[in-house]
């Protein structure tokens, strides 16, 4: 038994990092146990390489939750700003790309040497390539695995969720979470891309490739970036962004030309070039293949843009191409899963948690931090950045 330390936390991701950071800081003697060989592996496949890890906008309601509000007091005692100081400590060069995205110039691989420098400077034994067998609890939790046994007075959950399961994640911490009696807002996948089927699909696929500048809305959540048409359905950072509001059976509404009064401007084309056609007034907005897309067929079959000059059409006829393109609706079929989401909605129920520690209310010394928790953020360094957050109070707190 390796007995002496003061936590075992369980993940080397970039919560349970983290967090071993901010209690071996503080003098804690802190154990990381993780199953993969290496240490921060979806940090390393972030952002394409480059992690997207924070964002300037960090705000709760750019977070998904059932309590709105557990995140705010993470987000607010470790923020974006403190990441980015550490970022900036270690030397290590950054630009923002969009929408307060921050990424690396060079590598993410430099974001998991600093967390590692970090973490072997505040003394942190970090164990790779062992497989938890068991966890009970005593006065002390006790962790088997395939490298031998710990245990320690608290334990933190620092697994993440179940996305993109051949990477190694696993749903491992809500199963301890569920043993201890924690509740769980059912998992699914998250940021991910949207399946069609029949027309709709046909339409999708015959356009893989293609992307738009556009909104999508659901109910009466909406983002405007791009949309990308796939073999499979839509993807795109719009599309992954509305991905985590939408549900079975819903419809998501896309406008294809966001931010133009598209009856206005067809009026003014009729106008200008009465006797271009239809189709090559909307290519002027639209990529090509999706303009001819368009006048041959939209999702449902029926042709959105119908041939014929600019001269022959109709207020009405103008009217109603305006609103089926800044109306486009597709009902998803499903979506890609787990196998290519970017995080998992829901986990570990915070109603069973403390907002300011992370700790079960019913289980003194266990944590949960990091994706495992009923805490998503939007696309574009959010989760990362609440990794971080849920992380540091848990350190600070054990
Ligand atoms: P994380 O998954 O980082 O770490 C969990 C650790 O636990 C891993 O080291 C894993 O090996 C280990 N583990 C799992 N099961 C175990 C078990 N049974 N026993 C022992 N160890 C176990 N976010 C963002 O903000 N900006 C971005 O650019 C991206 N990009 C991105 C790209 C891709 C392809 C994906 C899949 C995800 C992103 N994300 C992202 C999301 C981000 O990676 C994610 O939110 C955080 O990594 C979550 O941090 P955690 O520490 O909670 O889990």
């Amino acid at each position: 038994m390796t007995g002496n330390h003061d936590v075992v936390i369980l993940g080397a991701g970039a919560a349970g990092l983290m967090c071993a950071i901010a209690a071996g800081q503080r003098g804690c003697r802190v154990v990381v146990l993780d199953h993969a060989p290496k240490i921060g592996s979806k940090i390393l496949i972030s952002g394409g390489g480059r992690c997207n890890f924070t964002n300037l906008h960090i705000a709760p309601d750019r977070f998904l939750s059932q309590n709105r509000h557990f995140a705010t007091s993470a987000l607010k005692r470790y923020t974006q700003h403190d990441f980015l100081a550490l970022v900036n400590r270690h030397g290590i060069a950054w630009h923002e790309k969009t929408l307060g995205q921050l990424f690396c110039d060079g590598s993410a691989r430099q974001i998991v040497a600093m967390l590692e420098a970090e973490a072997t400077a505040a003394g942190v034994d970090i164990r790779t390539s062992h497989t938890v067998t068991g966890i009970s609890r005593s006065d002390r939790f006790e962790v088997t695995t395939s490298g031998g046994r710990f245990d320690a007075p608290a334990l933190v959950l620092a697994t993440g969720g179940p996305a993109i399961p051949k990477m190694g994640a696993t749903a491992f911490s809500h199963d301890v979470a569920r043993q201890f009696g924690l509740r769980l807002v059912p998992p699914r996948p998250a940021l991910v891309p949207l399946t069609l089927s029949g027309s709709a699909l046909a339409f999708a696929a015959n356009l893989s490739g293609v992307a738009v500048d556009a909104t999508a809305t659901f109910g009466r959540t909406q983002f405007r970036e791009n949309i990308l048409f796939t073999h499979r359905g839509v993807s795109g950072p719009a599309i992954l962004q509305i991905s985590s509001y939408w549900r079975e059976g819903g419809e998501i509404v896309l406008d294809l030309c966001p931010g133009l009064d598209l009856a206005a401007f067809l009026r003014e084309r009729r106008k200008g070039r009465p006797k271009a056609e239809l189709r090559t007034a909307i290519g002027e907005l639209l990529p090509a293949r999706l303009a001819a897309a368009l006048a041959e067929g939209g999702p449902d079959g029926r042709a959105l843009v119908p041939a014929g000059t600019m001269a022959n059409l109709s207020d009405k006829a103008i009217d109603a191409v305006a609103g089926a393109l800044s109306a486009f609706r597709l009902t998803p079929a499903g979506s890609e899963g787990y196998a290519k989401a970017e995080v998992t909605l829901g986990g570990v129920d915070t109603a069973d948690l403390s907002s300011r520690t992370m700790e079960a209310k019913a289980v003194p010394g266990l944590h949960v931090i990091g994706e495992a928790v009923d805490v998503t953020g939007w696309l574009g360094g959010y989760n990362f950045q609440w990794a971080w957050s849920s992380g540091w109070c848990a350190g600070l707190a054990i």
